[in-house]
């Protein structure tokens, strides 16, 4: 059966990740999260405390920015930057409270863009972000719009941060989520947008399983006219 390239879309929690990555597992498919990437990109940022207004800084550092994605002992694709793993890093609020200013930098996205489509290339993949359907690979098979109503969304954040050891309160979550929805999707590159043929599925009200199971038949239904 032809290997196809998912494009699932939409704003921060929710279920973009859990849905993408069970989904690839099912599929036998790479799994991709370009987030991760704009994460990475902001730690190194902020690490070397690069200006973002300043041009030259910021290409030089996107120059001796690298990225890859390594799949750990448990199966589980993790980020890794310059060759150290910063997954545990880049999920922390601190990230999620300067990751949109950065991804809003059209040279930051030019470059990020370029090595998502390589590894998209072959495809087989689900890649899950804000402009995967409409920037990175608007031919893609498949693409879905995911939504969710915005406590929901907070609260399943506030979820994961936990389980990450991190607690925050529900309402620095729900400022932070309302800000970058704010920002991405103003943004005069690439703004979050829903491709016009994206199958839209609000996440409200039902489980990952459900969300997943959707997105795999699908997924069976695109291959066999691909
Ligand atoms: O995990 P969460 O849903 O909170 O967000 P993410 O997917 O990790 O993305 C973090 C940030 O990266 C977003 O708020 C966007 O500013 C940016 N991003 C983007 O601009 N384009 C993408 N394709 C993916 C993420």
């Amino acid at each position: 059966m032809q290997k196809i390239i998912i494009a699932i879309d939409g704003f921060s929690a929710c279920g973009k990740s859990t849905t993408a990555k069970e989904a690839a597992k099912a599929l036998g498919y790479r799994y991709i999260d370009s987030g991760a990437m704009y994460r990475a990109v902001t730690h190194y940022f902020l690490e070397h405390h690069i200006a973002l207004t300043n041009p030259k800084e910021v290409a030089k550092a996107l120059n001796d920015i690298k990225i890859t994605f390594h799949v750990n002992a448990n199966g589980v694709s993790e980020t890794y930057l310059n060759g150290l793993n910063v997954e545990k890093k880049i999920r922390k609020m601190r990230i999620s409270e300067n990751v949109s200013p950065v991804s809003a930098i059209k040279e930051v996205r030019v470059a990020m863009v370029e090595q998502q489509r390589k590894l998209g290339k072959e495809g087989g993949i689900v890649m899950d972000g804000r402009d995967i359907g409409t920037v990175v690979f608007p031919d893609a098979d498949l693409k879905v719009f995911l939504t969710a109503d915005m406590f929901v969304r907070a609260a399943r954040r506030q979820q994961e941060l936990l389980e990450k050891g991190e607690l925050v309160e529900l309402d620095a979550i729900l400022a932070n989520l309302k800000k970058r929805d704010e920002i991405d999707s103003t943004r005069a590159e690439s703004p979050v947008r829903r491709a016009d043929e994206a199958i839209e599925i609000d996440t409200t009200n039902i489980t990952i399983e459900e969300q997943v199971d959707e997105l795999v038949r699908l997924a069976f239904s695109r291959m066999l006219v691909a």
